[in-house]
């Protein structure tokens, strides 16, 4: 049975690297365009085994940084995924890119995105994404999330209350990606009831995992099963869909409640609703970018403040702070978001050095020049925080952490891009912040912890997480 596996796999393997062969061959101008520098390397394969084995080996920027050394520090070329790439590097590489965003380039998934998200298709081209660009900020930007916050805190003491208190030992990364998942359903659906959430978890799960594995469509792939568990649960959310549309019609719930009634009372330019299935896909994305990314920053930050005691002091400090100024029970509120200033600056240095997304792609739309190379029409294009974040040239002695290089102005600009820039910076940020803030305030203020394997790996999977889990040894922090 598994060899039969393996030699189909084997079988597909070699006629899609013939057939991409000879499609790059025949259509794809690679001669007489002046190309960047750089080794395109097996067809199909390129040098996708590099790119994801120094993932697995825990440093994911050494891809570029080796590149850049070898080739040039503006722009290379290579090939990915069945794809051929053009990396822009460094500041200038990034501001380009983000601000010729729908003019030369424009947002590209890799084909294993867009099988599972049929809709993120949709979103990269320029319209789609501008709709949801217009629509997603009256739910994510500031006024509206102050709105949130009191559920944050909530659902954040009570999570800890229940999951960590009286714990002698917790682990950590688990924890707070269901912690993260939590607060997403109850923020974006208003889904409460933990069975339903932890019902959803698990099919979230499989499909984070098809997301990122190779793009094999077989019965009992794990690709396969990612895109099952996506209908799974753009069935359920359709569900869902459809019994708050009763509710609002009925006027049993206020529009503002959630992301769901705000996307469904909205209208475009001409009065029309947005679609269900339009609905369900954009909650799903919403689910998926938004738990995976803030979990893994809240695990390195605890990671980071278990080996650093006077950075853990100088939070405590400030989070304390805060807590004293409040009545008891009194929830966070903007100001006190707002004087949350050194534990910000922890977790932007956290995101520094451990970025939840390396870095994302582009495609082009026309044939342009960058650096006196040719960047052909249709060929991607990869901006990262890997050619910036660690360089010792925008940040000085960078495997330090330090979190007073963004004290005052901060990093010169485009050197530090953990959430990409231009028109298609992440729309989460602000959500992001509030939800890593109001966990440090109550993880500090409640609990001082230590690892207990001292040298525990992060691999990135893309996303980076520790290798066990990040177990911790909790003591209360009375
Ligand atoms: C620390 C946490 C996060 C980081 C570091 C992060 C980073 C990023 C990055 C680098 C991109 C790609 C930008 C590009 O293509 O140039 C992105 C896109 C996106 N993020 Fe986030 N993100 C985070 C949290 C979130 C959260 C909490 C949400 C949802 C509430 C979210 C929703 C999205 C969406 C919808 C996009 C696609 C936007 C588009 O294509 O126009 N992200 N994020
Ligand atoms: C949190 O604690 C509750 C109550 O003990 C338990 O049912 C739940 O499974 C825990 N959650 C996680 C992610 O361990
Ligand atoms: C409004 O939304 C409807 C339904 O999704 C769509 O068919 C129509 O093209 C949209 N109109 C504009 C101007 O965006």
């Amino acid at each position: 049975m598994e060899l039969l596996f393996l030699s189909l796999l084997l079988l597909t393997i070699l006629f899609l690297a013939f057939s991409v062969h000879f499609f790059t061959l025949k259509y794809k101008r690679i001669n007489g365009a002046h190309l960047p520098p750089g080794r395109l390397g097996w067809p199909v394969i390129g040098e996708s085994v590099e790119f994801f084995s120094m993932g697995r080996k825990g440093s994911p920027e050494k891809f570029i940084t080796d590149r850049m050394n070898k080739y040039s520090t503006e722009i290379f070329k290579t090939s990915l995924l069945g794809e051929y790439f053009i990396a822009f590097c460094g500041p200038i590489g990034n501001k380009f890119l983000f601000s010729n965003e729908n003019k030369l380039v424009a947002s590209w998934w890799p084909r294993s995105v867009e099988k599972i998200f049929p809709s993120s298709l949709q979103t990269s081209t320029i319209e789609e994404s501008k709709k949801l660009r217009k629509l997603l900020p009256g739910f994510l930007k500031p006024e509206a999330l102050q709105q949130y916050l009191g559920i944050m805190d909530l659902t954040t003491r009570r999570h800890l209350e229940t999951n960590w208190t009286n714990k002698e030992v917790v682990m950590v990364y688990p924890l707070v990606k269901s912690y993260t998942f939590s607060l997403a359903c109850r923020l974006f659906i208003s889904i409460e009831d933990p069975d339903h959430v932890a019902t959803f978890a698990k099919y979230f799960h499989v499909l984070a995992t098809g997301i990122i594995s190779m793009a094999i469509n077989f019965p009992g792939t794990p690709f396969n099963s990612g895109i099952k568990a996506a209908e799974i649960i753009r069935e359920a959310l359709l569900k869902i869909i459809k019994k708050r549309k009763k509710d609002l019609l009925e006027n049993m719930i206020s529009p503002t409640q959630d992301i769901l009634s705000h996307m469904l009372t909205m209208t475009n330019e001409s009065g029309q609703f947005m679609k269900e299935m339009d609905i369900a896909d954009k909650i799903l994305g919403l689910l998926i970018g938004g738990h995976d990314t803030t979990s893994s920053v809240i695990t390195s930050t605890m990671k980071y403040l278990a080996e650093l005691p006077k950075v853990y002091d100088e939070v405590l400090k400030e989070q304390r702070e805060i807590a004293a100024s409040k009545e008891p029970g009194e929830l966070l509120n903007w100001e006190d978001i707002k004087k949350m200033k050194y534990s910000w600056n922890v977790a932007c240095e956290v995101m520094r050095l451990v970025p939840p997304l390396q870095g994302a792609f582009r495609e082009a739309l026309i044939d342009f020049t960058y650096a006196g190379f040719s960047i052909p029409k249709g060929w991607k294009i990869y901006w990262s925080g890997s050619s910036t974040h660690k360089n010792p040239k925008y940040f000085p002695d960078p495997e330090q952490f330090d979190p007073s290089r963004f004290e005052g102005t901060g990093p010169a600009p485009y050197t530090y891009v953990p959430f990409g820039g231009g028109p298609r910076m992440c729309p989460g940020k602000e959500y992001a912040r509030l939800e890593i803030l109001v966990f440090m305030h109550h993880v500090v203020n409640m609990f001082k912890w230590e690892k207990i394997i001292p040298d525990e790996k992060m691999i990135f999977n893309p996303i980076p997480e520790p290798a066990k889990g990040l177990p911790v040894r909790l003591k209360p922090n009375h």
